[in-house]
């Protein structure tokens, strides 16, 4: 349920006494904010309006979701039901409402398939997957009844980069393109491991949910600084295989390592892993245990020979955490999609990917790998996110602090396109992605 602890246990002077047309930006210091954003309804239901899709673009779907024309797919903009369709034609995609402009029932109760229309189930209202409304039961019960004003109502904007999909509420919006601006070239690498940039989202998802605020995952993403510590028993299997380097190099003071975060702009932020590895093959030397690794790589060696390591290393993830506000991750091989659900009630759902042009067996093998985190990390990491929201019950003790890095001058560089590049535990990804959290919802700095 909702807490509903919101603007009575904060301070009174915390709440709408900054500048006309600001309503939390006194909840937001330079170093740290203020427990409220994480426990206010109001704040939530502000959030779902402007953060996901009302000012700027939200992460939707891939477009390997909606194979074929007329494919659908039913998911999210913050609590707003949509149905994402690919064209009848195949090739353009669009958005509607999953709500019928009869009595607001959802008139698909799919999560994917196949459709030309929807038929509500609740009084038969039928509208084509573009939204129109084309059948009106018994309609001579209405003296005057404009069809044309009674579709569903459509995203005005959806757009895919390279297979990804967003949307948003906003006609003037840039360019997804522009607004991805210096994560583009991030999201590019990660999509061009796979040969021809062949990416595909598989059927099955890894979906899990946690008693907290949807924050707390965007504030873990890009955070290099817990590792060592929240994930400590993969970090002692780790080491304990030997020369297994997976995420051991979290555990040796990781600020003096080569290791970085980068704050790109936007809110978005990327940790670059890839430092600690060298050469061809090394992403599968260093991984974790797996199932069938051995006879897996044997078989790949013998049949592929000079092609081996870079099949062995497509089998494991890319060794970025790319964060792209307000909910998209791109973790090891997976697309993880944060969905808020209440103030303190999230879901986070994690799809697995296959690539093309590879033998079957890379693909199998990368499946494996895609269990190894969300079994064995995902845990440590929602049990701190529930944590953190019990200890935010606290109303006196007001403040999160994010200011670890802040004004550490020998570890920030600037790049000309105003990328900022920093130690991996900087809490730099905090401070930016609320930069960019103010300015959706309607605030300037
Ligand atoms: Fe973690």
């Amino acid at each position: 349920m909702t807490q509903q602890d919101g603007a009575c246990d904060a301070p009174e002077a915390l709440v709408g006494a900054s500048a006309p047309g600001s309503r939390w930006s006194d909840l937001i210091e330079t170093d740290r904010v203020h427990r409220q954003l994480y426990t206010d309804s109001a704040v939530f239901d502000e959030e779902l309006v402007k953060v996901f899709g009302g000012e700027s673009w939200v992460y939707l779907a891939h477009e390997s979701q909606l194979p074929e024309a007329n494919s659908f797919l039913s998911v999210r903009m913050g609590l707003r039901p949509v149905i994402v369709i690919r064209d009848k034609n195949g090739e353009d995609l669009h958005a509607v409402f999953n709500r019928c402009a009869h009595r607001a029932a959802t008139v698909c109760r799919e999560e994917s398939g196949i459709a030309k229309s929807f038929q509500c189930p609740y009084h038969g209202w039928t509208f084509r997957n573009t939204g129109e409304l084309v059948g009106v039961p018994w309609a001579r019960g209405y003296d005057d009844l404009d069809k044309s004003k009674m579709g569903l109502t459509t995203v005005p904007r959806v757009e895919s980069y390279r297979g990804f999909i967003f949307g948003t509420m906003n006609q003037d919006a840039p360019s997804v393109a522009d607004w991805l601006g210096n994560a583009k070239p991030w999201l590019d690498y990660w999509i061009d491991r796979a040969p021809r940039g062949a990416v595909s989202v598989n059927a099955a998802a890894y979906r899990m949910g946690y008693r907290g605020n949807w924050k707390l995952a965007f504030d873990n993403a890009g955070d290099g600084y817990h590792p060592s510590f929240s994930h400590r028993s993969l970090l002692e299997m780790a080491s304990r295989m030997g020369d297994s380097k997976d995420m051991s190099y979290f555990g040796k003071t990781p600020d003096d390592g080569p290791m970085k975060v980068y704050s790109l702009g936007n809110g978005h932020s990327v940790i670059d892993q890839r430092p600690v590895y060298d050469g061809p093959g090394s992403f599968w030397n260093n991984q974790r245990p797996q199932p069938g690794r051995e006879s897996f790589e044997e078989a790949i060696r013998a049949e592929h020979g000079d092609d081996a390591d870079r099949l062995l290393d497509l089998a494991i993830g890319a060794q970025i955490n790319l964060s792209i506000f307000p909910n998209l991750l791109v973790i090891g091989n997976q697309i993880q999609v944060i969905e808020p659900m209440a103030v303190d009630r999230t879901q986070l759902t994690w799809h697995a990917t296959t690539i093309g042009d590879v033998p079957d067996a890379v693909n199998t093998m990368r499946m494996r790998s895609q269990e190894d985190f969300p079994s064995f990390g995902e845990p440590d990491d929602q049990a701190n996110f529930e944590e953190a929201q019990r200890g935010l019950a606290a109303p006196e003790a007001e403040w999160i602090y994010m200011n670890r890095g802040l004004g550490v001058a020998d570890w920030q560089s600037t790049d000309e396109s105003g990328v900022v590049v920093t130690a991996v535990t900087d809490e730099i990804h905090m401070r930016s992605y609320y930069d960019e959290w103010q300015r959706r919802m309607g605030e300037t700095n």
